[in-house]
């Protein structure tokens, strides 16, 4: 659980509206910021005080990885997963913007467009690369040049080798610094995949190894072969799923997790009710949780923690990720946002803490609530939990 303040500073608390209000300033400066002017850009940032306000200033560590206590979840940048966003350039800025403002830890994967938002995330940091951590996915049958799906998982190791090659390129650097297998491969042993990655580390293009959605007999097998840094899996206030397992394995072996879809897919932040209709093609439409029924029946999570929010003085966004980071020392969440309000309102969910008393009364009220609804369409849920064959 993080320390306890008795009079947090209430400035950050109110990145909700300084956000909004900062957002064109910050959209503005960087706008006129190319990859080839970055020191103009850094001193109009630091010249900014509401952007300056919204600096990430805390620090976690995931294993032996050092990241900002918040990252910056980029799969939602090619616009289409969850609907369309202003334009490519803008979150080309939201990425550089983010990583001005102190965040350090940048997700994305193959997976994510395809190839896309690799692409948005390599241009984006290409001026700051050595001060932030990249990480992304493999283990998708996906053509590495032109992004063509040609199948379900695919961890062999010559397509991992293959694959990790073309991402150096789309993300401009010569190291991923946190590479995760983003499916088990249920026809490849995980010692092979794990030993492929240790190869990788050897030559320098990798530096660490993390699973996502795992079954727990892989991750004591790959972390055998090569230690894991992270586990990426589903975890929020509407999702608790990790603490039964994953949790104590990641605590028992000194591995960081990365909840991915901290914000529920948007619904923990109260944005989502029963009368949300999510555009054509919107991965979200599809989740069970999310037919309207279930919005209806899971809205008692959405009230809890708008109380909590007021008592707290913090928005329903910022509650969300301070309860996840208040977890565990380890946990360091990944929202994703398209939107600079939204990016600077979650940061100052940092300076959010709990006492032992309040966390113990809002984990109480948080059991009470049932949540109705599978978190993922059926198939997708299939390829979560998978373990490994054997060799
Ligand atoms: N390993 C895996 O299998 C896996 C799977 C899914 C995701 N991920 C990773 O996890 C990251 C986050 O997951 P996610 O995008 O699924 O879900 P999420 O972060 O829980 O939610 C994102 C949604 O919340 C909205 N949002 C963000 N901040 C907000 C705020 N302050 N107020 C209101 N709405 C807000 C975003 O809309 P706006 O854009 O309008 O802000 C977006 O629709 C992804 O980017 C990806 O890197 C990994």
């Amino acid at each position: 659980m993080s320390t306890h303040r008795p009079r947090p500073d209430r400035r950050r608390f109110l990145m909700g509206a300084a956000g909004l209000a900062a957002a064109p300033v910050v959209a503005g400066l960087a706008a006129g910021c190319t990859s080839a002017q970055p020191s103009q850009h850094s001193r109009a940032e630091v010249d900014n005080p509401v952007t300056k306000a919204a600096t990430i200033t805390g620090r976690r560590k995931l294993g032996s990885l050092d990241v900002s206590s918040l990252g910056l979840g980029c799969q939602t940048m090619p616009g289409k997963l969850y609907g369309p966003v202003t334009s490519r350039a803008d979150m080309v800025t939201l990425v550089r913007t983010a990583a001005d403002q102190g965040v350090t830890f940048f997700d994305t994967a193959e997976a994510y467009g395809p190839l896309e938002s690799e692409r948005i995330v390599g241009e984006a940091l290409q001026p700051v690369r050595d001060q932030v951590v990249i990480a992304t996915k493999f283990g998708f049958d996906f053509d590495p040049q032109t992004g063509q799906r040609r199948g379900g998982p695919n961890s062999q190791p010559d397509h991992i080798r293959r694959a990790v090659d073309a991402m150096l390129q789309r993300l401009r650097t010569d190291r991923i610094d946190l590479l995760y297998q983003h499916r088990v491969d249920p026809t490849v042993p995980i010692e092979d995949v794990a030993g492929t990655v240790k190869d990788l580390i050897a030559q320098g293009k990798v530096v660490h190894f993390g699973l996502s959605e795992p079954g727990l007999d892989t991750v004591r097998r790959a972390h055998a072969v090569q230690p894991l840094t992270a586990i990426q899996n589903e975890y929020s206030m509407l999702w608790r799923g990790p603490e039964n397992e994953i949790l104590p394995l990641c605590q028992e072996l000194g591995i960081g997790f990365v909840p991915w879809a901290p914000l529920g897919m948007g619904f923990t932040t109260g944005t989502i009710t029963p009368y949300t209709r999510f555009v054509e093609g919107d991965f979200r439409a599809a989740v069970p949780r999310n037919s309207r029924e279930n919005l209806a029946a899971n809205m008692p999570l959405v009230q809890l923690i708008q109380e909590w929010a007021v008592r707290k003085g913090v928005t329903p966004a910022q509650l969300s990720l301070a309860w996840l980071m208040a977890q565990h020392s380890w946990i360091v969440p990944i929202p994703s946002t398209t939107r600079s309000a939204h990016l600077a309102e979650n940061l100052g969910a940092e300076e959010a803490t709990f006492s032992a008393d309040e966390m113990r009364d809002l984990n109480s009220a948080l059991a009470g609530i049932s949540i109705h609804g599978q978190r993922l369409q059926p198939a997708v849920l299939a390829q979560t939990g998978v373990e490994a064959p054997r060799q």
